[in-house]
């Protein structure tokens, strides 16, 4: 199967991609193609697929991650190419989410109202891990999160009271892609809010314990040294994955974790492509 990354923050020099605040993924099996999260706006989105060489007619299914604009954001101009598809994506992807800095708040969760979802797309909502095409998961949601969530402060839905109506956003909705490789599994995270170190637990848990690969946001820009240095330990315990890093990663816990486990690491710009060998299944 084929993971490439379609938008991200980051592009090689003289990319013909374009780079932007935000996160698509397209995989590709020999059953269909499933694109999860649409970076921030079509204008990127859609450029990106045609260097590909990817009609967006010709997808076969989108995954949300969570409802943040720089993962929803592509939807729109998404929507006018597709017909039917199904999306799947967590119950709470339509809860309104906010960003408060410097005192002002500011909508950044989905644009689209339900309705212009489904006047379009067939919604598979699910909060229980839930196969798009063989060997391709969403994880569900990560319910146990026993270590440090991938937080920033300044996200915030509407509460029922208490800081002026504000609360901080549960990231109930963040969920994150299991494919079903040859010798294990491969992670493919979005923001990965609900935190790197309970979603591999969770996959581990829900999937099975050998994971090959982890790509994508790991949202580990916040993560103080303590922190960094559990995740170190954990991926050790885990035979130490390869590691193709991007997004909402972070310069400090990128340098560190290349230092940790040098080759193993590499960073995932737009236009990144990465192979593995689809796992056989018995008939
Ligand atoms: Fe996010
Ligand atoms: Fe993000």
């Amino acid at each position: 199967m084929k993971v490439t990354c379609v938008v991200d923050d980051a592009v090689c020099d003289h990319s013909p991609f374009w780079g932007e605040h935000g996160l698509a993924f397209l995989i590709e099996t020999e059953s269909g193609s499933v694109l999860f999260d649409t970076g921030q706006s079509g204008t990127v989105l859609l450029h990106n697929l045609k260097l590909l060489g990817i009609e967006p007619a010709a997808i076969n299914a989108l995954a949300i991650s969570h409802a943040h604009y720089d993962h929803t954001g592509g939807l729109p101009a998404l929507l006018a190419q597709v017909d039917g598809i199904p999306l799947y994506a967590h119950p709470d992807l339509f809860r309104e989410r906010f960003s408060r800095r410097e005192g002002a708040i500011k909508f950044v969760g989905l644009s689209l109202e339900r309705e212009a979802l489904e006047q379009r797309l067939t919604l598979q909502l699910s909060a229980e891990p839930t196969e798009i095409l063989p060997g391709v998961w969403t994880t569900g949601e990560i319910t146990d999160r026993a270590e440090p969530e991938g937080r920033s402060a300044h996200h915030l839905v509407r509460g029922s009271g208490g800081m002026e109506g504000w609360e901080p956003d549960p990231y109930r909705d963040d969920m994150t892609l299991v494919l079903e490789a040859e010798g294990g599994l491969v992670v493919l995270c979005g923001c990965c809010h609900a935190g790197l170190l309970n979603t591999l637990a969770h996959v581990r848990r829900v999937f099975g314990p050998e994971i090959i690969a982890v790509a994508g946001g790991t949202h580990l820009l916040h993560a103080d040294e303590a922190h960094l240095r559990r995740v170190i330990e954990v991926l050790r315990e885990l035979g130490v994955p390869r590691l193709y890093l991007n997004h909402c990663t972070g310069q400090r816990a990128y340098v560190t974790l290349a230092q940790a486990f040098g080759e193993k690491v590499a960073p995932c710009p737009a236009g990144t492509r990465l192979n593995f060998s689809e796992r056989r299944r018995q008939s």
